[in-house]
């Protein structure tokens, strides 16, 4: 898979090992930036990972805030995103079992460099359950094409 990696500058201590874990697992990665840590805004790097991935440049993303709050609400404005705010391992394997998310999110002010190796790994490596499931993200579709302008 080809990852979309973006973040902000409280979310950039994360990058490295979120980058590591995507090739220690034989995915690619597009890294859209922040690369400093001067101020940036986090809806700019949660835009350009949505759109890669609605666009098929990406086939999923991986998103970094200071809480990881900021950036995951910021992408689920697009028609099509799913994206999990992630701060446990658990979760980052449920949102894909279950909720066959798009995007993870995470913070760098809430998880460390080897917690987001671990929940990149296991964003990676699950798989969409479908059945009941796929009900469910289905509706989820008609409530984005009911309310999406
Ligand atoms: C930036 O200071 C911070 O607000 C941002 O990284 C994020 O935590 C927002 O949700």
């Amino acid at each position: 898979m080809k990852i979309a990696v973006g973040c902000d500058h409280g979310g950039l201590n994360l990058k490295g090992q979120v980058i590591r874990a995507i090739i220690d697992n034989s995915h690619e990665y597009i890294d859209f930036g922040t690369d400093t840590l001067d101020s940036v805004d986090y809806p700019d790097y949660a835009e350009k990972v949505a759109l890669a991935v609605i666009n098929g440049q990406a086939d999923k993303g991986i998103l970094l805030c200071g809480t990881g709050i900021g950036i995951s609400i910021a992408a689920n404005k697009f028609k099509g995103i799913r994206c999990a705010h992630v701060t446990d391992a658990f979760s980052a394997q449920m949102c894909v079992e279950h909720n066959n998310a798009n995007i993870m999110a995470m913070g760098g002010r809430i998880s460390d460099s080897s917690d987001a190796y671990d929940f990149t790994t296991k964003y990676l490596k699950a798989s969409f359950a479908g059945g009941r499931h796929d009900i469910r993200v289905k509706k989820i579709e008609l409530i984005e094409d009911k309310n999406f302008k």
